[in-house]
């Protein structure tokens, strides 16, 4: 049966030729006889795997000995709880810019293990853009900013950061590896595996290594960053497998050419699309022009009874999982790297033809 194209926004699409490889290998891996899935991560053979993910990590994001980089368990959303625990005091203050879905669960978390303080929202306008850096109000003796540079949910982001003033924290889960991004502008990005990187279950941080050191006494040693960079990311048992699919899927990055060159693809997928919903008058998409993710793309029908049969006809055209999330409806296409640029023109070709019949 041919792959169909999902536009699903994680776990996603991953690139067709290391599931082949993943396939090959499964029984019997570097002739072993075994899985990779079935030998102990101490074993030789799986910390090589382990460090050359890690180096290949390192130089696809140019990574330096400055910081720690940390393979994680529990994707994103546990690392909601390891900030604070790990960079702010109980009755220190911490700064958050509300762009969204997400920015909000990371605060909502934060907010049992240290104070808060909403730094920029532009919830007022139903987080059509993404909160200006000049507007970005800092409490004094902030242990840090944090951000959410690509809201999944709400296609925004914010390409660039310019901010200095304290410590910049940002969640990188749907952004991560979609264009060059300069690390040294952040002391700590993480983010979940299931977009970008690999399957789920894994996660990363990026961590400078000046701020080890100072977790809060209630922080559970699995989640200090400390302990978990000593232990080499394996304190415990780490999520193997995805952390060896993950590997491969440096390597294919770094075959195609790194960030860069992902990054001129991902640029052209996303204006594409962006043009074609621009040009319409039967699609639309209201996010702030200079802040639109390059990533995920949602868009309405202006007719929204004609979504049911959208979705209907676009998963028969083998487009699938197109609907929006559920707290702002309509549709979404989440293109990240793994997903071909053709899918994107069948997409596109797909709603031009939609739009012909129900107009
Ligand atoms: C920006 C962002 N942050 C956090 C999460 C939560 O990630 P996880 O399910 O890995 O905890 C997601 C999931 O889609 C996300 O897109």
């Amino acid at each position: 049966m041919p792959r169909k194209f999902n536009f699903g926004a994680g776990p996603a699409t991953m690139p067709e030729s290391v599931l082949l490889e993943v396939q090959e290998e499964l029984l019997d891996w570097n002739g072993l006889g075994l899985s990779v899935m079935e030998i102990s991560h101490r074993s030789p053979e799986f910390i090589e795997i382990a460090k050359q993910a890690e180096t290949d990590f390192r130089d696809l994001l140019s990574i330096t000995d400055d910081y720690a980089v940390l393979f994680t368990h529990g994707g994103a959303t546990m690392q909601n709880a390891a900030v604070p625990l790990n960079l702010a005091s109980k009755e220190g203050i911490a700064d958050y810019v509300n762009s969204g879905h997400w920015a909000k669960r990371s605060m909502k978390e934060a907010e049992r293990y240290t104070n808060i303080n909403v730094a920029a929202s532009s919830e007022h306008n139903n987080f059509n853009y993404f909160p200006e850096q000049n507007s970005w109000t800092v409490s004094e003796d902030s242990s840090y900013i944090h951000y959410t540079p690509n809201e999944t949910i709400g296609g925004l982001c914010l390409r660039t950061i310019e901010y200095s003033d304290v410590p910049i924290v940002a969640d990188y889960s749907s952004g991560i590896l979609s264009e060059p991004i300069d690390i040294d502008k952040f002391s700590l990005i993480y983010g979940g595996a299931q977009k970008n990187i690999g399957p789920s279950g894994l996660g990363f941080v990026v961590v400078k290594k000046d701020l080890l050191g100072n977790a809060q006494s209630i922080t559970p040693n699995l989640l200090n960053y400390t302990l978990i960079h000593e232990g080499e990311s394996m304190s415990n048992t780490p999520p193997t497998f995805a952390w060896y699919v993950a590997g491969k899927v440096f390597k294919w990055l770094k075959s195609l050419g790194g960030v860069e060159e992902i990054g001129k693809i991902n640029n052209r997928k996303a204006k594409k699309l962006y043009q074609f919903i621009d040009d319409s008058n039967f699609y639309e998409n209201n996010i702030n022009k200079e802040n639109r993710s390059i990533m995920n793309i949602p868009f309405l029908l202006r007719n929204d009874d004609l979504d049911t049969k959208f979705l209907s006809e676009s998963k028969n055209a083998g487009l699938l999982a197109l609907k929006g999330h559920r707290s702002v409806g309509g549709m979404r296409a989440s293109i990240y790297n793994g997903l071909p640029e053709e899918a994107v023109d069948t997409l596109i070709e797909f709603m031009d033809d939609f739009e012909k019949k129900n107009s």
